[in-house]
């Protein structure tokens, strides 16, 4: 009997231990035998990520990295280009250090390596997944040339709030189209399922910033957050957990607050909802100093800090050397135990194991591959076909565009002629003198068949210390070598224009005033390059505005006085020629908005799947006297979410249902012929938005649930049909608990999220 006891008793405790196991016992042996041989100090030099110093985008930089590296103190490297670099670096660990660990290589390989893609905010807009997956395909085969398998990317956060810079980075403000985004990039760069890293141009992803980073208090980055959890799981958490259930490998620790608590600190965020909610197995990395930064938040000094991150459940410390320099002293203290310092070593470790590194650390460091496969013209035609499809028509009176390739075509303005400022913020690995300049992606697309005349009409913005602020990280617009005032450049530029036929104006944000630390509380287009655009419509030649924005921007005046506006975001490397193929008509614009742009920033945040409230304006109105309104601007967008413009018009007929009712198990298929009734090809972005019209919490008036990109050929008809199901009407109720209740949907279809078609049915 008491050996059964014992017997017994072994059993749990290995049955304990095996918790922590990950079910593949190739790779825990491994694991186990490893361990077995580290000391403390070198397990916890495993959860150590310094930067390399090559490319700093925060505050602290690294010291004495190889000697640390040596003595077995450093995990993984980040920011460091070049694959002979790394190589170099990577012969130190496993040469020079007693237990020759590899290092895991990251970088913020955001929207393309060198090869650079749309911005994030630009790539939503393709609504497009399979461009979206094979982006990030190709940014993993670039990066994994160069030495690189880990990237921190997709950036899912979710945000409403076009004054914080990073909005850039992300989505834009809906959750499932995030979540399809936040799947099809971590397909894209690591392999879907049991393919993932099998060869070495998969690489691990890092979804960020988990979480609820986009909802910054007044969208002043690094700002408090703070919301409800129904908030948080119905309308933010999804595209974090789409990640997840995509394989995501590993996940970075927001800055901000959840709850009160900073979410590197917060273990029901990183422990009982990622872990144990969502089933995560990969492991989590602090931001840029997230450890040493809560000693600002006020939590308490680097030990305490330190040991409650590690204690929430991150493994991985970026930069702060918390870890490093205070765990050891906690676990003598019995402020975190060994066992936790283990399963954060062994998560780093069964990452390394996972991308193939204890087989081959030179696994990423083929330097053929690097001169063969980085910048390829493979690459960069399919990032031009990209970048077109990212481009969102705002406006286009009496089909202003696309312009003749004919006569003289001014391009006019501060962002005309500079290459630079084409990739957009985080392209951080690119060549910044490779991409062509507006006027030169022109002047390739029109040929001799027009003439191509540039005056540069402006400084960016008249302030220049705001305009030094906007313009960092080598993204210059040579204001210092400019000598002339925005009064000369003007008189040159109306000039130019006069001469010409017609005037493409190339305003708008630099690529700095987006991204991280960026937030602004105008949106409009700068002063002096407004005052640019005003003069040139006096002008009475056509003026089409080429707006560079990583933002939803107010452009009220210019909707109103601007007869044509082609949103290109920043469209990266190949941007130049992609807005030349959609200005003369190559391709027609087919871009979506991801994100709301409102009148004016006073009414942000604004998104399209608000709640009704209890005093909704009735329809047709804009203000009425105890309503929910402005008494001096009426609630609607300037451009609602989905909105986009094509050279063609689409007619939608009315929604057919399958069936009017389902049941739990059941499913119905909503169809709407779609018919290009316009002279030119065009691809359309259906979007399928439903509405539960009762229950126990009050729901959005409409909430994306799919979407589908059709071509459609000028004259002809498409049928486009989506599945519905019980499973897409769910929604986390008052306990938390994400369930169905039965009642009646309507249905809505449309090529943006205000003009629909409806149909109701009833879930039973
Ligand atoms: C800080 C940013 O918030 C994060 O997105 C980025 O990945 C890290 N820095 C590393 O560069």
């Amino acid at each position: 009997m008491k050996k059964l006891l014992t017997l017994l008793l072994v059993c749990l405790v290995f049955a304990a231990c095996d918790d922590k196991k990950s079910g593949n016992a190739e790779m825990d042996k491994f694991i186990d035998d490893l361990m077995g041989q580290m000391t403390l100090e070198e397990k916890i030099g495993q959860l150590n990520l310094p930067s390399s110093g090559d490319i700093t985008t925060g505050e602290a930089k690294s010291s004495n990295i190889a000697e640390k590296i040596k003595a077995g103190q450093v995990g993984g490297l980040f920011n460091i280009k070049g694959v002979e670099k790394i190589k170099e670096v990577q012969r130190i660990a496993v040469e020079e250090s007693r237990l020759k660990i590899p290092l895991i290589f990251g970088m913020d390989v955001i929207h393309g390596y060198e090869t650079v893609f749309p911005i994030p905010l630009g790539m939503a807009a393709t609504f497009d997944r399979a461009a979206i997956e094979q982006s990030a395909r190709i940014a993993a085969t670039e990066a994994s040339a160069d030495g690189i398998c880990w990237t921190f990317s997709p950036m899912v956060d979710i945000s409403r709030d076009p004054r914080w810079g990073r909005v850039s980075e992300g989505s834009g403000e809906d959750p499932y189209l995030g979540g399809e985004i936040a799947k099809a990039m971590v397909y894209g760069y690591q392999g879907r399922g049991d393919d993932a890293y099998k060869s070495n141009n998969q690489i691990m992803a890092c979804v960020k910033h988990y979480a609820l980073y986009g909802a910054a208090e007044a969208g002043r980055d690094y700002g408090t957050t703070d919301m409800s959890r129904m908030r948080m799981f119905n309308e933010y958490m999804y595209p974090y957990q789409a990640a997840v259930d995509a394989g995501v490998g590993s996940v970075m620790a927001s800055f901000n607050e959840v709850d009160g608590v900073p979410a590197t600190a917060n273990k029901w965020l990183m422990t009982d909802v990622l872990r144990d909610q969502w089933g995560f197995d990969g492991f989590v990395v602090t931001d840029y100093t997230g450890i040493m930064e809560m000693i600002d938040h006020g939590i308490g000094d680097m030990q305490e800090v330190s040991a409650r991150a590690l204690d929430a459940g991150v493994d991985m410390d970026m930069v702060s050397e918390g870890f490093l320099s205070t765990l050891k002293q906690s676990v003598e203290e019995g402020k975190v135990t060994e066992e936790q310092l283990n399963l954060a070593c062994r998560r780093i470790l069964e990452a390394k194991y996972k991308l193939g590194l204890f087989d081959d650390p030179y696994k990423y460091c083929d330097a053929e591959r690097a001169k063969k496969e980085i910048y390829t013209d493979e690459h960069r035609t399919i990032a031009r076909q990209t970048a077109a499809k990212s481009f969102v028509l705002l406006k286009n009176d009496n089909n202003t565009l696309p312009l003749d390739k004919k006569g003289t075509v001014a391009v006019i303005g501060p962002l005309a002629n500079s290459s630079s400022n084409m990739p957009g913020t985080w392209s951080v690995a690119v060549n910044l003198v490779a991409p062509k300049t507006l006027v030169e992606g022109i002047k390739d697309v029109v040929g001799d068949k027009a003439r191509v005349t540039y005056a540069k009409g402006s400084h960016l913005i008249s302030d220049a210390a705001y305009e030094e602020r906007a313009t960092m990280f080598g993204r210059t617009l040579n204001r210092e070598q400019e000598k002339r005032t925005d009064a000369q450049m003007l008189a040159e530029a109306l000039s130019v224009a006069r001469n010409a036929d017609v005037i493409v104006a190339a305003l708008g944000e630099s690529s700095e005033m987006s991204g991280e630390s960026s937030s602004r509380t105008d949106l409009g287009i700068p002063d002096v390059q407004k005052t640019l655009l005003k003069e040139l419509l006096k002008t009475g030649k056509p003026v089409v505005l080429v707006l560079f924005a990583g933002r939803p921007m107010t452009l009220t005046w210019e909707d109103e006085n601007v007869p044509a506006i082609l949103n290109v975001w920043f469209g990266g490397t190949e941007a130049a020629p992609a807005i030349g193929d959609v200005l003369f008509g190559d391709v027609s614009p087919s871009g979506k908005l991801p994100a709301t742009f409102p009148q004016n920033v006073g009414q942000v945040p604004l998104f399209y799947n608000h709640k009704n409230t209890g005093r909704p304006l009735a329809q047709g109105q804009w203000f009425q006297k105890f309503r929910s309104n402005y008494l001096d601007v009426s609630n609607e967008p300037l451009y609602p979410f989905g909105y986009g413009l094509s050279y063609t018009q689409f007619d939608y007929s009315d929604v057919r249902l399958s069936a009017t009712e389902i049941d739990g198990n059941g499913e119905l298929t909503a169809t709407v012929t779609v018919t290009n009734k316009g002279k030119y090809d065009s691809d359309e972005v259906v979007q399928l938005y439903i509405r539960d019209l009762v229950g126990s919490v009050t729901r959005p008036v409409r909430e994306l649930k799919d979407f589908e990109r059709v071509t459609i050929k000028a004259g002809e008809s498409k049928d486009v049909s989506f599945t519905i199901t019980p499973e897409k009407l769910k929604f986390y109720n008052a306990d938390i608990q994400f369930v169905n209740e039965p009642g009646d949907f309507d249905v809505m279809i449309g090529g943006n999220s205000r003009d629909v078609k409806t149909a109701r049915f009833k879930l039973k």
